[in-house]
């Protein structure tokens, strides 16, 4: 379990101390509660009742006050050293005070002690136009993830996936690793 106290710059009291914890088993139904805080991003009931029981099977950690859960992040495995952000959201009530960030570096950490390099996670593409997604992109971009790959047709017409990806600390590439003479890249990478 890790514990911090949050409240600065926001209209909760100065110090409210928050616990994450995880993986934890039996809280699909307090993640549904979150996902329906959010309808300008979880809007699709077949999806809201899929992530919800994606949260029974997958490793889940929350983030949680003296009163309730009031984020969570689930993940799935692809290989033991690449594994993906499911799904993440904090309350609406709850947004914007540090908790995303939070949640998401202690499952860094989570996984770097496991082993795994790279973390990806799937998230709507700019060439959508909800402003909410914007937003979500900047959460991602201020945590650290690069833009990979833009998939139009994913999740069906009309909903543009953007794959970004994110090196977990301790393995990135040495300095130096990419830094190779022009002269010994291929053609087609060299400055032009
Ligand atoms: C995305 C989400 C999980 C982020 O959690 P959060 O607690 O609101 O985010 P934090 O307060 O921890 O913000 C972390 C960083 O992201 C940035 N960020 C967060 N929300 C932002 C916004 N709306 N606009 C710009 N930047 C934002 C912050 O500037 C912050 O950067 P800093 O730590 O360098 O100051 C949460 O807002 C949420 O549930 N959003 C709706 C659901 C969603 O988008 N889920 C992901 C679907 S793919």
């Amino acid at each position: 379990m890790h514990a911090w106290s949050t409240g600065a710059g926001n209209c909760r009291p100065a110090e409210v101390r928050m616990e994450i914890e995880g993986p934890v088993p039996n809280v699909s139904s307090q993640c549904e509660a979150i996902l329906r805080t959010l309808p300008a991003w979880f809007g699709i009931e077949s999806s809201i009742l899929q992530y919800v029981r994606d949260a029974a099977e997958l490793p889940t950690f929350v983030v949680r006050d003296a009163a309730q859960i009031v984020g969570f992040l689930t993940l799935r495995e692809h290989f033991p050293a690449a594994w993906e952000v499911h799904c993440i959201a904090v309350r609406a009530s709850h947004r914007g005070q540090g908790l995303g960030r939070a949640l998401h570096e202690h499952v860094e950490r989570w996984l770097a002690a496991r082993g795994a390099r790279v973390l990806q996670v799937k998230t709507m593409a700019a060439i959508h136009p909800s402003p909410e997604y914007a937003e979500t992109r900047e959460f991602y971009a201020a945590l650290g993830y690069l833009p990979l790959q833009v998939f139009p047709l994913l999740w069906g017409p009309r909903l543009p996936v953007l794959q970004l990806v994110k090196v977990l600390a301790g393995f990135a590439p040495e300095r130096g690793v990419y830094d190779r003479p022009a002269r010994t890249l291929p053609a087609n990478e060299r400055a032009r």
